[in-house]
């Protein structure tokens, strides 16, 4: 009954406003969508296969997805009802000197999901994120992931439950973050299906479990550890279990046992009757988990994977003054003949309307298939590269695509909900002339603008790049503003080039997803060309041409 309501509540919010491209959470759209391959999103790979350790030392004994996983929760448990303050926010970054907080896990998850924090993805985001990944990829549930967490500036409260405290203590952690007694039982069964307890961080509860195959000393919760199924419930009702929480030595330290028989071990054993309950139970739990953030937080509407998506979609200038359309379109199916296709049998082609909103049969591309394949947790995915001379006197203005699973098949069309992919041509990014200068951290930013639009104001560059934060392993993302200056002409005769120099002041770090945004007021209209990739030429090297 419970599930219904979800589903259909659900299905009203992402038909409220569709998503379409560009998107703020494009970045994440990615990483959501595809898992490895070409286009891989990056993340899934840090936990795949779900027994692998943490990067930077493949440890045995310690098992990332787990790792992920209480991170979150531990992130989440600053939450409380009352004020609206706290919740999946980041916070855990301030955190990690804590206690509560102990072990290796929690810096290296930060450091690994460091690299995906962007301009729009934020940390909190991203950890919300990794753990539906992890549990996806481990078998469980497919939990929905909504965008637009706020990552905190400081530390939350000291407020997540330690295994030494009593039932009544935990049930009213619990209570605060907005969980039941019935809750607490489903939330902690679903935390502990996964990983265990290290004995060099709980010597209180672990004991003789280190040894040279095992150096932290796990002791995994259940026979199952790298499965997201119902074990930890099937053991602890059929009286096998060897959870550390649950039946280990030290009964002080067994909340896990105090926590399950709650409720005279009702929800436990209704778990071990029935796996698909357990999954069910634990993808609802879990999604009110990663939703659960300051109540001034305004998440987005789920977020699914786009049928059909540019991916590193660029326009610039050639060297002979034609704009070129470069980069991929991906496409994503959960149809049979989706799982059935052959790319390079697909036919696919992109058709643009010109400057002024022409169409022309002139205007048309066929994409071909990328070799390298692709795929993703939710369905079938695949990559199609276009690379097109448009000229530029008649520009470009926005694009559909007409393609199909076979040449038998009907044509599908795909118009980003109705309008067309948009795209821009007064401003364009000059990535081969853009450098970094490494010895005085400047970094030097090119483009070209249309003069052809009336009166130019206001052209700037928007650098979006990571800094160091104090008591943080996390990095915060900073947008530094620098005015563009017209410094010459370009390749074509519609175009000037303005060009800026700033410094970062020997703060930027390598961290992270760095994007620029090039943006200009013409003719009394903005144009952005957003989130163009991170400059890595060397201003001191010559540009070969
Ligand atoms: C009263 C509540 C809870 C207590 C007292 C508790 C306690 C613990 C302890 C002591 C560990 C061992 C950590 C280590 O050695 O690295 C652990 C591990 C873990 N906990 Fe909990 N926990 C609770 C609730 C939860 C919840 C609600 C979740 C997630 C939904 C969760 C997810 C995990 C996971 C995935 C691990 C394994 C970590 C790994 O293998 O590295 N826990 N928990
Ligand atoms: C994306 O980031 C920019 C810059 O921080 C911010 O102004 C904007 O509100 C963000 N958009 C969303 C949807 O979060
Ligand atoms: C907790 O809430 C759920 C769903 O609202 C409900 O089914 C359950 O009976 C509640 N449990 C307790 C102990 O109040
Ligand atoms: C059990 O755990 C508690 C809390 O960590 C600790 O104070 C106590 O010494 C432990 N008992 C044993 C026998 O190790
Ligand atoms: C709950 O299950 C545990 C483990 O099987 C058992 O030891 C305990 O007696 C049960 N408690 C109740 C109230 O049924
Ligand atoms: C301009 O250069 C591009 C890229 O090298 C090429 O595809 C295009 O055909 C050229 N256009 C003209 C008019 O020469
Ligand atoms: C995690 O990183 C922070 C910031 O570098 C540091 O202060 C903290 O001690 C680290 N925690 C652990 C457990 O290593």
């Amino acid at each position: 009954m419970r599930l219904t309501k979800t589903a259909l509540l659900f299905c009203a919010c992402s038909s409220v406003r569709a998503y379409v491209w560009p998107s703020p959470y494009d970045l994440l759209e990615d990483q959501y969508t595809v898992s490895s391959g070409f286009g891989d999103g990056g993340i899934v790979d840090g936990v795949d296969p779900c027994s692998l350790g943490p990067i930077g030392g493949r440890i045995p004994g310690r098992q990332a997805a787990a790792e992920w996983l209480r991170l979150a929760y531990h992130d989440t448990a600053t939450h409380d009802i009352e004020t609206g303050l706290g919740g999946l926010d980041a916070s855990i970054g301030f955190e990690t000197g804590r206690q509560q907080n102990v072990g290796r896990g929690m810096n290296d998850s930060l450091v690994f999901f460091g690299a995906f924090q962007s301009r729009n993805s934020s940390m909190a985001d991203v950890i919300a994120l990794s753990v539906i990944l992890a549990i996806k990829n481990c078998g469980g549930p497919s939990i929905p992931f909504r965008a637009g967490r706020i990552d905190a500036e400081s530390a939350g409260p000291e407020t997540v439950p330690e295994p030494q405290q009593d039932l009544e203590s935990h049930a009213s952690s619990f209570a605060h973050q907005g969980f039941n007694v019935t809750e607490m039982i489903g939330l902690v069964a679903c935390g502990h299906t996964m990983g265990g307890v290290h004995q060099v961080d709980f010597p209180f509860t672990v004991q003789n479990a280190i040894s040279s195959s095992n150096p932290d000393g796990m002791a995994h919760f259940d026979d199952s550890f790298d499965s997201f199924d119902n074990h930890i419930a099937t053991q602890w009702i059929d009286g096998t279990t060897a959870n550390p929480l649950a039946t280990g030595f030290n009964t002080t330290t067994n909340s896990d046992a105090r926590i399950f028989a709650a409720d005279g071990n009702k929800t436990m054993r209704a778990f071990a009757q029935n796996p698909n309950l357990f999954s069910a139970q634990c993808g609802s739990l879990l999604e009110r988990m990663l939703n659960t953030v300051p109540r001034t937080v305004q998440l987005s509407e789920v977020i699914e994977p786009l049928p059909l998506k540019p991916y590193q979609l660029s326009l610039n200038m050639a060297s002979n003054g034609s704009l070129m359309l470069s980069g991929y379109i991906r496409i994503f199916g959960t149809s049979v003949e989706a799982a059935a296709a052959t790319p390079a049998a697909m036919p696919v082609s992109l058709n643009w309307k010109d400057r002024n909103g022409q169409t022309n049969v002139a205007y048309s591309t066929s994409a071909a298939a990328v070799s390298q394949t692709s795929a993703s947790l939710w369905g079938s995915v695949r990559f199609f590269e276009i690379n097109v001379a448009i000229d530029a006197y008649l520009g470009i203005s926005s694009f559909v695509v007409d393609w199909a699973y076979s040449s038998q098949l009907p044509l599908t069309h795909s118009d980003n909900g109705g309008d067309g992919f948009p795209l821009q041509d007064v401003i364009l990014n000059v990535p081969e002339k853009s450098c970094k200068d490494f010895s005085q951290h400047t970094v030097t930013v090119y483009g070209v603008i249309r003069t052809d639009m009336g009166p130019i104001s206001n052209p700037y560059v928007d650098y979006n790049s990571n800094v160091n934060q104090e008591g943080n392993i996390v990095v915060k993302q900073v947008t530094t503003r620098a005015a563009l200056a017209r410094v010459d002409g370009s390749a074509s005769p519609l175009y000037d080039t303005y060009s800026a120099t700033f410094t970062d002041g020997g703060q930027f770090t390598d961290e992270g997803v760095v994007t620029l945004d090039l943006v200009v007021d013409a003719g009394g209209k903005r144009y952005v060309s957003a989130k163009n990739p991170e400059i890595f030429r060397n201003c001191r090297v010559p540009v070969v041409r």
